[in-house]
Order: C-alpha cells, then sequence, then structure tokens
C-alpha cells in the first residue's frame, strides 16, 4: 500500500488505487433553486416552453430554413427586452441591416435589444463575459459560429458541438439563458440539430410547410417541463401571430361532404385540437399498391389497414392509399385510430361522413374500440365548434361534460353501418 493511501478500507483496483474526494449527499426535500422562469408573455411559446424560459438554460430551436425561427426569436427577444431584461442578438447568418429591417417589419425595432452580427465565437464569449451577463442570449444559428483554435469549418460536426458545449457552460456558469438557432438539413455534410439534443436542457422544433401560413412549436425535450405541448403560430406580413384556437384554424377550410374526410378531436398537451383527416382509397393495379401518409404514422397506418381487412373483410390489397393530416399537423396519438379507418372506409366507399360529425377512439389489433384519455375536453371543444354527433369509444361512456349526441362503438366491426355498408 503506498504512503498516501487512506486509513479504512482499500481503494477497488479499477480506479488505479487512487480514492476520490467524498461528495455530499442531500436529501431530495431540500429547497429548490433556479425554479424562476421569464414569462416573454407570448403564451404560446410559453406554454410549450412550460411556463417561460428558466435562467441558465440552454434551448434548442430547430427547424427548416425559412421556416421562422429567426423572426420568432427576435419577437420574443424584443418582447423580452421590452419587459426590462437585458438581451443580446447575434446574428451569424445576416447583416445589420438586415436583422433592423426585419425588427422593423416585427414592430420591435424599439426594444433595447443589444445587436452584434458576428461568427467568431471567441469574440462573442469575450463580449458576454464584459461586464454583467445578460440574462438572454440568442444564437442565430449555432451553424454559423466556428471556434479558431478547431481546424474544421463552420457547420461540421465538431464545430457545432464544440461552439454549443462552450455556450452551454456559459449559460450555466453565468445563469444566463442561451438560445442556440438550429437549420435542420438534410445534407450530412452540415451538422444538424440533432447532434445537439442531448446536450441542452430543452428542445424545440419549429414545423410546418411553407406553403400553409401556420407553424407549429413543439418541445421535444424539457428538462424542465412536459414534452406534449405545442405552440401554434400563423405567419403573417407582421410576424409571428399566435393562435389561441387552433380547431378553428385546422378546420377553416373544409368543403362541404367529400368523402374520405374525418374530423378528429385530439389532444395537443393540455390542449384539444380537432383536425380533419383525409384519406384517398384509389384502385390500382400495381403489384405494390402505394402507402403514402402525411402527418401520421406509416406503420400505425398499415396496422389499421390490416386490422380493417382482418375484421371487416375490407381489402384494399388493390388500392393506392394516401392518408393527409391537414394543415401541416403532425399526429402522434393512437386516439386518432378509429377516425383514420372512418376516414379510410369513406373514401373506400363514396359516402361522406355527417359534416357535424366528430371521430377519436384507439383500435386494437384484436377490432376493439378502446378507450382513450380526456374525452369530455375533446367533446367540449368539438360542441364549442359546432359539432353535434361523436363517434366516441364505447368505454368512454362517463361523459358528463357535454350534450352532443354519442355514437359509441366498441368495436370497429360497427363502423361500416356509418356509411351504409354491409360488411
Ligand atoms: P425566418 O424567420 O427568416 O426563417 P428562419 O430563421 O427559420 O430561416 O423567416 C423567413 C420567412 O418568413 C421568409 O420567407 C419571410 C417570412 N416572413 C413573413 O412572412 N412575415 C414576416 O413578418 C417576416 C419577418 C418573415
Ligand atoms: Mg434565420
Amino acid at each position: 500500500m503506498s504512503e498516501e493511501a487512506p486509513v479504512g478500507a482499500e481503494a477497488p483496483k479499477g480506479l488505479g488505487g487512487k480514492k476520490g474526494r467524498v461528495i455530499n449527499f442531500t436529501d431530495l426535500s431540500a429547497p429548490i433553486e433556479g425554479h424562476k422562469r421569464w414569462q416573454s408573455g407570448n403564451e404560446e411559446l410559453d406554454r410549450t416552453l412550460g411556463g417561460g424560459i428558466v435562467p441558465g438554460s440552454a434551448l434548442l430551436v430547430g427547424g427548416d430554413p425559412g421556416i421562422g425561427k429567426s423572426t420568432l426569436l427576435l419577437q420574443i427577444t424584443g418582447a423580452l427586452a421590452d419587459k426590462g431584461m437585458d438581451c443580446i442578438y447575434i446574428s451569424g447568418e445576416e447583416a445589420a441591416d438586415q436583422v433592423r429591417l426585419r425588427a422593423q417589419r416585427l414592430g420591435v425595432e424599439n426594444a433595447s435589444v443589444r445587436f452584434a452580427a458576428e461568427t467568431n465565437l471567441r469574440n462573442i464569449l469575450t463580449s458576454l463575459d464584459n461586464g454583467k451577463p445578460p440574462q438572454l442570449v440568442i444564437i442565430d444559428s449555432i451553424q454559423t459560429m466556428f471556434l479558431d483554435n478547431l481546424e474544421s469549418a463552420p457547420g461540421t460536426v465538431s464545430q457545432v458541438r464544440a461552439s454549443a458545449a462552450e455556450l452551454i457552460r456559459f449559460a450555466k456558469s453565468r445563469g444566463t439563458a442561451v438560445v442556440l438557432v438550429g437549420h435542420v438539413t438534410k445534407d450530412g455534410q452540415i451538422a444538424g440539430p440533432r447532434v445537439l439534443e442531448h446536450m441542452v436542457d430543452t428542445v424545440l422544433y419549429f414545423e410546418g410547410d411553407r406553403g400553409h401560413q401556420f407553424r407549429i412549436l413543439r418541445a421535444v425535450k424539457n428538462r424542465f417541463g412536459g414534452t406534449d405541448e405545442i405552440g401554434v403560430f400563423e405567419m403573417t406580413s407582421q410576424g409571428l401571430e399566435q393562435v389561441s384556437n387552433p380547431s378553428s384554424l385546422f378546420l377553416s377550410s373544409r368543403d362541404e361532404n367529400v368523402s374520405g374526410a374525418a374530423v378528429f378531436a385530439g389532444m395537443e398537451g393540455s390542449r384539444p385540437v380537432l383536425v380533419e383527416i383525409q384519406a384517398l382509397v384509389a384502385p390500382t393495379a400495381a403489384a405494390n399498391p402505394r402507402r403514402a401518409v402525411v402527418g401520421w404514422d406509416s406503420g400505425r397506418l398499415s396496422m389499421i389497414l390490416a386490422v380493417l381487412d382482418a375484421r371487416l373483410g375490407l381489402s384494399f390489397a388493390t388500392h393506392d392509399v394516401y392518408l393527409n393530416v391537414a394543415g401541416g399537423l403532425k399526429i402522434s396519438e393512437p386516439a386518432a385510430d378509429l377516425a383514420v379507418a372512418a376516414a379510410l372506409i369513406s373514401s373506400l366507399s363514396g359516402v361522406p361522413l355527417e359534416r357535424d360529425t366528430i371521430v377519436f377512439g384507439e383500435i386494437a389489433l384484436s377490432g376493439e374500440v378502446r378507450p382513450v384519455p380526456q374525452s369530455d375536453l375533446r367533446m367540449k371543444e368539438a360542441k364549442k365548434l359546432g359539432f353535434e354527433t361523436a363517434i366516441t369509444p364505447k368505454a368512454n361512456k362517463k361523459n358528463k361534460a357535454s350534450s352532443m349526441k354519442r355514437l359509441e362503438m366498441g368495436k370497429v366491426v360497427d363502423l361500416p353501418d356509418l356509411f351504409n355498408i354491409s360488411s
């Protein structure tokens, strides 16, 4: 045994015979520090974050180029600066004049945001440490930043990781909230936001397609809140406007009584959202009929098709099947199963569902329609928007909230009745 070895138990061999420092254990009920949050006043964002921005946290905001990340962040920064917070916005993509023009368009040009167009991280960190640390720093985008002691080019995985690590270290040590903007890239050369997800506290993705005016902000990771909340925005000529009633938006362009459409009463976090599910079932002579899905899981679609075949004898084997969730929303709830099945059968039969009807329910492989959570909230929202009838799982019967007509469904075999099909 060597001279320094502590008395008592011998240090384990795997640690090279050396002992470590004794750490202090505390209990879980100790007072919590840093549960404070900065509210931007933008309810869609604050809710998605779980109540606001946490001081000292690192956030990643990812999304396709042009989706509106810079717009949203400049608006939020302006709002927080107006509340007296010390906010810094650093752009590595746009020149000062471009950002000023955008600020004018968004009406935040008079907010006391400190701005710089810069990509050298050494300069940025030195400047951030010059005086009292700011409360919020936006880095737009992380892919443009570089550390001059690394050889690789900006945007490469090593640069993006190392730059993010430096900024996150700064956030943790100074209590500054740091927001990293990351472009989602299809090109393997440039590191996308995924390589940073494990490093930051919160990951938000900004979704939507550019053909539509609305945008969805979704929390996919949040150390300080839930991950099922979404924020809905509409891109206007004056920036992103909050959409506090998304259902009306997703249903706004519904056609009269077409077959193949079903309105799903879904839940996005704490909020009910009604959305139209559209199916197109078209005969084909191809040996491998097409299955194309937008906004839903394609594996789940295959499952529903298999259940409809096995339990109802409805075969889609000689048909192409296209499924689309209207408005660019992505749905992950199994509760959409029954609405998907209804849309498929409606398209196959050419018989539309009653226009004032909503549908929800999970479908089991046995063909059983299983209950889903929060049926009261779903029905209340539907009622509010003028729907009169709900096709729901039988087991969701304890519903007191609504005077809607309910068509209870215990098994999918009852579905064809809605479309006058005898199965
Ligand atoms: P931007 O925030 O620059 O996207 P990102 O930072 O994610 O790349 O948004 C770009 C698009 O948004 C651009 O096509 C113009 C449009 N836009 C508006 O429609 N209204 C506005 O007020 C602003 C600022 C941008
Ligand atoms: Mg941008």
